[in-house]
């Protein structure tokens, strides 16, 4: 393993020097990769531009970086700061899954159009179109992204594979997105294709028929046996095993050589423009700002409260709801503001159903009517409620958990767990002493459990009486910003006296210090000032004391600098140091594969233990990466140890950098980086927030396809473990109680593994774009050892809707409208249209894309909708985007300008027509 990690770094060296191909990977190596930002950077800047000059402002990014970008897109009412953070890790996650269809589906002809798979390479693009389609309706954007990264891939492919390129195009051909159109015109399995080429390498080896009927043929490619049908072209490169049989060699624009620089380039472009076709369907499907939610760009805050609901909790209740309120009231109109609100109530033996809302208005009305009920004495199913806090909330949110009682399904928190290190959420308790009758030692235990989960997340185990939590949810107001970052976190344990030190840069604001279960500590500046515990109010902050929590707010005009915080306590306790700032990292533990197209896949479960892990980091900058300067990068325990056998750093451009580590510690850990921020010369420090560890077991699975209501779905997994054999436990959950069957146990040898199958099944009435999580744990019969893979996966009808609404022209009355443009102030034009689904299920929404008019339309009811448009001469193109129900998109578009006016001006006035460009449907 460790052997074939150094080849595949090394691999991966090579590659970043030679940049250009059509490689899946890192954004330095791959033209998937550039290929795939170009195209979203593009259309989300399209998007960006729309909603903004929407509000009425200008849309004025001060640069080209994902960070400046995502600024200028919040616009400029909102006050404060904002982090690309979000952006990032959305792009990133596009990324990842584009390269893996190079791992998972390396020998699978329809995922890359290898093959001449041509019919099959567009179901998937068809059937991805419409489970995104789905999942964006159903606000499940991480299904979404990881199908929008696997489709592109397949798109792109289709003109590195094909011979699209050679047949002299310099356009994507539509039809790949349009399934309501034919394919036409493919080579069949009987027609060569291609003549031989001994060296390998040959410019345009078609046979001359091919190229004069105009034929589509691809490569073939055989990654375990070399057969192909007679007289066929093949893939090429050396791990193409057809590409030795005659005709030889390869017709792959994969790579750019020296001999196919205008092909390879051509097929670049054609890609990225194909690529852009896709967005730009979705994105009028689904309208710029559930697009914009998509890609992570929205203010990026997502509140979630996870609320105890049983009949001692009246108090408590009460609190949530005055929090709510007044987070709602305060920043309204900041960046600060949260972007969504998450509710989920549990009681016993009920939990759920979890309540997602933008609007909040709405959530304020659903936590008004929370009330409690029921319990008694029984402990709660608080585990299930964050659950499905943590599958249904974005990566990275805050969710505050109001309890208190122990929960009564324990059992959960393995898996609690694995979500917490897959979504990187932060869980904060909450616990009240609740005047029920328990015993002590029980309310301290679940206590203890809840301190275990908070701390893996990187939030806090909050113990306070009911009277005093309107003090200690000041919390929840510091951690709802949308630039939280953490500077340091730690956990003594045995308890000790103990200096940490931390750096403060320029940039940081809102400093603050949480300390749980000690007393007494001092705070030092860089100029030497000091504070201590028992100065409430002193030179350097502000220290609040509420149950079991210190919390110290540093003056606003703290410097910069080393700063040190003193620590007594002989009792195990916490301390974490967070603030706001642009500057920030995002990373993922991944792990290397080889192929013809290596790359590298992010980790589900927990990295190996005793193995080099390697991780991926973005540094996010305010201009973007270039702005930053990064120093060290390494592991801590969260008790302090530090690994730094850092054995390789690869820069891979754009501020990603590959991380290899020699040897990960022991124990729960945490990444931590340093560096200089260019603008201000100040030295930063930033820790991640979600704690970590290695395991010996290893457990592995891929979704390959979407799941319909009412159908199974199977899913292989493999297990292995690198520790002592024996029986294994195999622990399967998922969040929305479908029926599964899996094997409970499994016995494993050290060093051996075992293939087995889990069966879903969604109830056949499951609404299409439910996206369901599923954790499966392989947990050693001691329990000493454990990991889990978790997948996600969707479940969308089968469509066999691919017509997109009809547009017909009913009447343009134009003739008011002046020959001479510029007269045209005080006159009016007149446009009608009926519009229908054909055989479709109805018009789900109908808009205006361009036009300064006013449009107005009978109810979406109706079969046939009535849609009249009315504007000034001056404006004199209108486009209408009318979307049905599965999101076939149909447009109108009728301009009155005419000939030799301005450039907008390519249709006369008699020459009306409707376009019905769009129409990516999707399905098999
Ligand atoms: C794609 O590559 C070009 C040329 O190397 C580079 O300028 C551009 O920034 C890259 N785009 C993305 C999105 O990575
Ligand atoms: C909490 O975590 C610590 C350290 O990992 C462990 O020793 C302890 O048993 C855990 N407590 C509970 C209640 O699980
Ligand atoms: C950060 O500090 C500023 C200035 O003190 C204050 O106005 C703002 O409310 C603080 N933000 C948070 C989230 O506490
Ligand atoms: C499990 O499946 C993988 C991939 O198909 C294969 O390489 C491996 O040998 C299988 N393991 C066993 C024990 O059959
Ligand atoms: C448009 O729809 C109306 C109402 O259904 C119908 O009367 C009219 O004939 C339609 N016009 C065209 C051109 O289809
Ligand atoms: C509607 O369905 C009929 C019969 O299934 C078919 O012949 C016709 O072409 C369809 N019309 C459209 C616009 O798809
Ligand atoms: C709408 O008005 C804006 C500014 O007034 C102008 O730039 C734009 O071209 C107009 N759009 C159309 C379709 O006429």
């Amino acid at each position: 393993m460790r052997s074939v990690l150094r080849v595949a770094l090394l691999g991966l060296a090579l590659l970043a020097r030679t940049t250009v191909a059509f490689l899946s990977g890192g954004s330095g190596i791959s033209s998937h990769v550039n290929i795939t930002g170009t195209a979203l950077l593009q259309e989300v800047t399209k998007a960006c531009r729309i909603v903004i000059e929407e509000a009425g402002h200008k849309f004025q990014p001060t640069g080209s970086s994902a960070e400046e970008l995502v600024q200028a897109c919040l616009g400029p009412t909102a006050t404060g700061e904002v982090s690309g953070a979000k952006f990032r890790s959305a792009l990133q996650e596009i990324y990842t899954q584009n390269g893996l269809i190079d791992r998972d589906f390396v020998n699978s002809a329809p995922h890359h159009f290898n093959s001449e798979a041509f019919l099959e390479g567009r179901g998937l693009i068809t059937e991805g179109m419409v489970a995104i389609k789905a999942n964006i309706r159903k606000e499940n954007f991480q299904a979404a992204r990881e199908t929008l990264g696997r489709i592109l891939h397949t798109l792109q492919d289709f003109y590195s594979h094909s011979n699209w390129v050679e047949l002299g195009h310099n356009e994507p051909y539509i039809n790949l997105i349009r399934p309501d159109l034919p394919l036409e015109n493919l080579a069949d399995v009987y027609t060569a294709t291609c003549s031989d080429c001994e060296k390998g390498n040959c410019p345009n080896p078609f046979l001359p028929s091919i190229l004069q009927e105009k034929k589509l043929t691809s490569g073939y490619m055989g990654v375990f046996y070399a057969s192909k049908p007679k007289g066929k072209c093949s893939h090429g490169g050396e791990s193409d095993l057809t590409s030795k049989i005659v005709p030889r060699g390869g017709i792959n624009k994969c790579e750019r050589r020296l001999d196919n620089v205008g092909p390879h380039n051509t097929a670049v472009n054609i890609a990225t423009s194909a690529s852009v076709q896709l967005l730009e369907n979705l994105r009028l499907a689904v309208g710029d700002k559930e697009f914009l939610r998509m890609m992570g760009i929205a203010r990026s805050a997502v509140v979630c409260f996870v609320v105890d609901t049983t009949g001692s909790m009246s108090d408590d209740i009460t609190e949530a709801r005055a929090v709510v309120n007044e987070m709602i009231d305060s920043k309204k109109g900041t960046q600060d503001e949260p972007s969504e609100y998450i509710l989920v109530p549990f009681n016993d033996p009920d939990f759920g159903p979890m309540i997602r809302t933008t609007d909040p208005e709405k959530m304020k009305e659903e936590i008004a009517k929370l009330k409690p009920h029921g319990g008694g004495d029984v402990p709660e199913m608080c585990l299930s409620g964050i659950q499905l806090a943590l599958t249904g909330a974005p990566s990275g949110s805050h969710i505050y958990v109001f309890t208190d009682a122990e929960a009564k399904d324990i059992e959960l928190k393995d898996t609690i767990t694995a979500l917490i290190r897959r979504t990187k959420s932060t869980v904060t308790f909450f616990m009240t002493s609740s005047g029920r009758r328990r015993r002590r030692s029980t309310a301290a235990e679940a206590f203890e459990q809840y301190k275990n989960l908070s701390l893996a997340s990187g939030g806090q185990a909050i113990l306070v009486s009911k009277k005093q939590l309107p003090q200690a949810t000041s919390i929840i107001r510091d951690t709802s910003t949308s630039a939280l970052v953490t500077i340091l976190q730690r956990a003594v344990n045995p308890g000790k006296k103990e200096t940490f030190l931390f750096t403060l840069d320029e940039s940081i604001k809102n400093v603050t210090i949480y300390i749980t279960e000690a007393n007494v500590f001092s705070l030092t500046n860089p100029e030497g000032v000091s504070q201590s515990n028992s100065e409430a109010s002193g030179k350097l902050g502000t220290i609040q004391t509420v149950g079991n929590l210190r919390r110290i707010r540093l003056n606003d005009d703290h410097g910069a600098g080393t700063w040190k915080v003193l620590i007594d306590s002989l009792q195990p306790y916490t301390v974490k140091i967070t603030g706001q700032s642009i500057i920030t990292f995002i990373y993922d533990f991944v792990e290397m594969f080889k192929g013809p197209h290596p790359g590298y896949a992010v980790l589900s479960g927990r990295p190996q233990a005793g193995q080099p892990s390697t991780l991926l980091l973005s540094v996010v900058g305010k201009k973007g990466p270039s702005s930053l300067t990064v120093g060290n990068i390494g592991l801590v325990t969260l008790s302090g140890l530090v690994a730094v056998n850092i054995s390789k750093m690869t820069d891979m451009g754009n501020g990603d950098i590959l991380v290899t580590v020699d040897e990960v510690p022991e124990g729960e850990f945490l990444v931590v980086l340093t560096g200089k921020d260019k603008e201000s010369k100040s030295e930063f420090m930033r820790q991640s927030t979600t704690a970590m560890s290695v395991s010996k077991v290893n457990i592995q699975a891929v979704v390959s396809s979407n799941v319909e209501p009412g159908k199974s779905l199977e899913l292989p997994f493999n297990v292995m473990t690198q520790g002592a054999g024996g029986i294994f436990s195999i622990i399967a959950k998922n969040d929305r109680e479908f029926p599964m069957t899996y094997p409970k146990s499994l016995s494993l040898t050290t060093g051996g593994n075992i293939n087995d199958t889990l069966t879903i099944t969604p109830p056949a009435r499951t609404p299409s774009g439910t996206d369901v999580t599923v954790t499966i744990e392989a947990r050693s019969s001691n329990g000493v050892d454990s990991n889990y893979v978790i997948l996600r996966l969707s479940v969308v009808n089968k469509i066999t809707d691919y017509v997109p609404p009809v547009c017909e022209v009913v009447e343009v009355l134009a003739k008011d409208c002046p020959e001479d443009v510029s007269d045209c102030g005080p006159f009016q034009w007149e446009y009608s249209a009926n519009i229908t689904d054909g055989n479709g299920t109805g018009i789900d929404s109908i808009s205006l894309r361009q036009g300064n008019g006013t449009l107005t339309h009978t109810p979406l009811e109706n079969t046939i909708i009535q849609a009249k448009y009315n504007a000034s001469c001056c404006s004199q193109i209108v486009e209408l985007i009318a979307v049905d129900d599965v999101g076939n998109v149909g447009k109108c578009y009728h301009s009155i300008a005419r000939s030799g006016g301005p450039p907008a001006a390519t249709f006369s006035l008699s020459l009306w027509f409707c376009l019905l460009v769009s129409a990516f449907i999707v399905r098999t």
